[in-house]
């Protein structure tokens, strides 16, 4: 099978400091991935590398069959490539039915981001109930899926999550895990990085994880769900 997305060799700095130190990793078509690493790792830096919202030092991505190293952002989710950003980052002065049209900014068919529309508010009722309050009034929750809804407003091939389930309680992040497998389901590819180690493997196929920078290990979810090293570094059990 050809990768939807693959990493090579990843290496990116601030200033002095390594932040990634040559990871490499790939996704198919189909897949949701999973990166899993605590406060530091590097989780946020490898999807702004991917998404060229930061330079990396070195390495290859590949996407869809391009190398996008070059693009600039716009062009890469023209190409179908979407990030949803760590804490949200909607427009929070903006309506929610507005915030939704910005996720369509580059596209031009009317009648299709119309019915896109339409397709984010059967997946989030709660967002057409709330087509018109201002963004910044939503709860946690449905700030995060205005996010993704948003996200899905540019098609995406490949969505990259960075940590959904952050500050949402198990119920939400319940629903919001329950979304992104049914997004899933409906043709789109995820990498979800989280710190939450124990939900994103109940939801991968497969994961990496990473610690300062680097790779450590990987596999199927479930043989990593089992495992003694992840169990005592990241599930809280032996
Ligand atoms: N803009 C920045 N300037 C300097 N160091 C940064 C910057 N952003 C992140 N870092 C550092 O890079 C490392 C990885 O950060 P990050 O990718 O945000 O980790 P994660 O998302 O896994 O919590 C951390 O040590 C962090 O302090
Ligand atoms: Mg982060």
């Amino acid at each position: 099978m050809n990768p939807l997305l693959t990493v090579e060799n990843l290496t990116v700095h601030y200033g002095a400091i390594q932040a990634l130190r040559g990871i490499s990793f790939s996704v198919n078509q189909g897949e949701i991935i999973t990166l899993i690493g605590s406060n530091g790792a590097g989780k946020t830096t490898t999807l702004h590398a991917i998404s060229h919202i930061i330079e990396k030092t070195s390495g290859t991505i590949m996407f869809n069959g391009a190398n996008i190293s070059a693009l600039v952002p716009d062009k890469i989710v023209g190409a179908g490539l979407v990030q949803v950003p760590e804490g949200r980052r909607i427009f929070a002065n903006l309506r929610v039915h507005d915030n939704l049209e910005m996720g369509a900014y580059l596209r031009k068919d009317h009648a299709g981001i119309k019915q896109d529309i339409e397709m984010v508010y059967n997946i989030f009722p709660r967002l057409r109930e709330r087509f018109h309050q201002l963004s910044g009034t939503l709860s946690g929750g449905e700030q995060q899926m205005l996010a993704m809804g948003r996200a899905l407003m540019s098609q995406p091939k490949l969505l990259l999550m960075d940590e959904p389930s952050m500050g949402l309680s198990p119920i939400l992040v319940d629903e919001i895990f329950g979304i992104i497998r049914r997004i899933n389901d409906a043709g789109t590819t995820i990498l979800l990085v989280e710190q939450n180690a124990y939900r994103a493997l109940g939801i991968a196929g497969r994961a990496y994880i990473l610690e300062t920078g680097e790779i450590v290990q990987s596999g199927s979810a479930v043989d990593l769900l089992r495992d003694d090293r992840v169990k005592n570094a990241y599930l809280g059990t032996s």
